[in-house]
């Protein structure tokens, strides 16, 4: 390959790179800037049921960026920012637990640190139930509990989705 030839193709490498960076870092913006989910977040997001929130697992509640499960027969909301460095935190079906993708902190159902970077357990929002539907307080997060904190005693239920700590 002549120099010339090899610094065309240098240089059509670094475009499509920096293409791809642009379109990851907008399509990234606008998952998190979409009005669908921007519309409630912020604010009271009104959910579902107390009776279709689930003791075993968990449901999402996109509009506020967060889980809905039940703890000793209380309705958890659990924020989906994890308190490490904010990433997304997925719940795996498999083990029963969340666990998050950027460096392998995971949590129980009920948000209870279990392992990784994280620094406290999952961070909350407020539940009220009005008129038979569960609203949740999206405006201020209440912190995560410490760490070595129990409320629930689930070990994974099977294999998990991520590796420990990249
Ligand atoms: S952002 Fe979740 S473990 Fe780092």
């Amino acid at each position: 390959m002549s120099d010339l030839d090899r610094r065309k193709f240098l240089s059509r490498a670094w475009k499509g790179g920096a293409a791809l960076l642009a379109v990851a870092g907008t399509w990234t913006s606008w998952d998190l800037l979409r009005p669908g989910l921007a519309a409630g977040f912020g604010t009271q997001v009104t959910a579902v049921s107390p009776d279709a929130v689930p003791a075993d697992t968990v449901i999402e509640i996109p509009q506020a960026r967060a889980y809905l499960t039940k703890v000793n027969d209380e309705v958890v909301a659990l924020s989906e920012i994890c308190p490490h460095l904010a990433c997304r935190v997925p719940f795996c079906e498999s083990s029963g637990w969340f666990e998050c993708p950027c460096h392998g902190s995971k949590f129980d159902r009920a948000g209870d640190y279990m392992e990784g970077p994280s620094p406290r357990g999952m961070d909350r929002y407020a539940v009220e139930v009005v008129d038979g539907v569960v609203v949740i307080d999206t405006s201020e997060k209440i912190k995560g509990s410490d760490l070595g904190t129990r409320v629930i005693d689930e070990p994974p239920k099977g294999p998990h989705c991520t590796e420990g700590e990249a």
